[in-house]
């Protein structure tokens, strides 16, 4: 039998992804907990769902403001029956060698302990309540290493043994958890990673069919509406146009 959550935090709603998100649930009726880092755009959100929703403002990268207001959701809302942690980003494509340490720890920042997190708050009243389930938004770079991917690949790869770990754990909760990795998706993503070069951004779209976030939306809609007995571990979706690079050997003159 098809399952349906009732409450769903989506963290980094206000992205692409995050949209995309919203509207979906909204659509089966959901109460949305609407996270973003920016009042004014995780508001304007909220007014354009046509559902219940409750805003919940905080960057993951403070620990203060993070436990704080995860503390603050009323009890209405409290009963979380989906994460989706999906807020978090790239940011630069340069060698390793190259790359900037804060670009470094801002990733790990975002992508791993923001992540860790939140999720440490909300899984305990899960695994009390013995149900729900927890979607991570990872990434094909957590299996696929790129020249210029270091530390954002590495974060994905957490985000994949952090799924695989806590599920281990999980067992006996009936608690879900699910590793989404998508490959190029057509959103703000390179925007950000370019830090604003919007033409160097729509380069890595262009003359190609990359994904929507609307596709993901629907992968991740498909992975939480399984019935409650069928867990996905770990599911990788890419563009059809999109795949394998193969290895690269240096060769001597
Ligand atoms: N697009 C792809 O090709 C692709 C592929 C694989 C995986 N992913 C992953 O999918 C997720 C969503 O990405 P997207 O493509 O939808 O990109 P996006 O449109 O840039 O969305 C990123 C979201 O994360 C939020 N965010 C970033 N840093 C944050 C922080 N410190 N605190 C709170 N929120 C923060 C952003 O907030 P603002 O709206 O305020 O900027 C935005 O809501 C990310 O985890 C990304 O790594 C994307």
């Amino acid at each position: 039998m098809t399952y349906h959550p009732s409450t769903v935090l989506i963290t980094g709603a206000t992205g692409d992804f995050g949209k995309a998100f919203c509207k979906r649930y909204a659509e089966i009726g959901c109460k949305i907990i609407v996270h973003g880092r920016n009042k004014d755009k995780v508001e304007a959100l909220c007014a354009e769902l046509e559902t219940e929703t409750y805003p919940l403002v905080f960057d993951v990268t403070d620990k203060q403001a993070s436990l704080q207001a995860l503390s603050s959701v009323p009890s209405k809302y409290q009963n979380i029956d989906l994460l989706i942690n999906n807020a978090g980003g790239a940011l630069g494509l340069d060698k390793a060698q190259d790359a900037l340490l804060e670009d470094w720890e801002n990733m790990i920042s975002m992508n791993v302990t923001g992540l860790v997190r939140v999720t440490n708050v909300i899984l305990k009243g899960m695994a009390n309540r013995r149900k729900g389930h927890i979607i991570n938004i990872g990434s094909i770079s957590g299996n696929w290493p790129y020249p210029g991917g270091h530390v954002y690949c590495a974060t994905k790869a957490f985000v994949k043994q952090f799924s695989l770990a806590i599920r281990a754990d999980l067992q006996g909760t009936n608690v879900r958890v699910s590793n989404i990795e998508p490959g190029m998706v057509e959103t703000k993503f390179s925007y950000e990673r370019f830090k604003g070069d919007k033409d160097r951004a729509d380069a890595v779209y262009a003359n190609t069919t990359p994904l929507t976030a609307e596709d993901i939306a629907e992968t991740v809609f498909w992975t939480s509406t399984l019935p409650q007995h069928v867990n996905i571990n770990t599911l990788e979706v890419m563009p059809t146009k999109q795949t394998f690079a193969g290895l690269v050997t240096e060769r001597d003159d």
